[in-house]
């Protein structure tokens, strides 16, 4: 048990500072913050979101990703597609990611959250801290490329409640950054976001 009248927080020097977002910004030398991604199935954001990962990471940044696919195993694992469902996977994920973002981390979060107001509910939590940023491949493209073969199965019916085919998608109408993939290599759209990245948490 804490002795009474001791204080909580690091000790630098003769100062007691609190553990607090100031003192974490300028352990990591980067404040943190929700870099959401949105974006069809398909579009990319979960490679660039890994490639901009390692990259932050090897440069010594505290960095995570929170990828839709992977928390509908465990967290959302009871959450499917509907509209009530879709809302209450971004909630939580947006509950999340803040959480994170306040202890420091700067959170990949790509997600499709296909509905605007899911969206700006999460960045009602902080909005200072949320970064929508829309990755933007054109639906046509995404189902060129089906890389996990979902278009089939959407096509034929196999998989109801699609977004984009069956199930909406409303793009954002003022994001942070907007990243185009079609034509364009995958390090082209992660330089861009870094280059996003870096002057928005970097500290100056
Ligand atoms: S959402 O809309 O934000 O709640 O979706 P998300 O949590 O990002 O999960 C998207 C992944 O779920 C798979 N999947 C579907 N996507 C869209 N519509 C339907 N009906 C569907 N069923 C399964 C799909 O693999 C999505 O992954 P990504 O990485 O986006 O392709």
């Amino acid at each position: 048990a804490r002795a009474e009248g001791e204080q909580t927080g690091a000790t630098i020097g003769s100062g007691i500072i609190p553990v607090d977002l100031h003192a974490r910004s300028l352990a990591n030398g980067h404040r943190g913050g929700v870099v959401w991604l949105t974006g069809l199935s398909g579009a990319g954001k979960s490679t660039i979101a890994a490639e901009v990962e390692r990259r932050l990471f090897l440069r010594g940044w505290q960095v995570t990703i929170l990828d839709g696919d992977a928390l509908r195993l465990g967290l959302n694992s009871d959450l499917g597609f509907s509209p009530k469902d879709r809302a209450e996977n971004i909630r939580r994920s947006g509950e999340v990611a803040h959480l994170l973002a306040e202890s420091g981390l700067i959170v990949l979060a790509a997600f499709i959250s296909p509905y605007r107001a899911d969206r700006d509910r999460v960045r009602t939590i902080n909005p200072e801290a949320f970064h929508e940023i829309h990755v933007a491949t054109a639906l046509a493209e995404c189902e060129r490329r089906d890389p996990k073969g979902l278009y089939g199965k959407a096509r034929t019916g196999a998989i109801p409640q699609f977004t984009g085919l069956s199930a909406p998608y409303e793009p954002p109408e003022t994001p942070d950054l907007t990243l185009a993939t079609e034509g364009r290599s995958i390090e082209d759209c992660v330089t861009e976001l870094l280059h996003y990245i870096d002057n928005t948490f970097a500290l100056t």
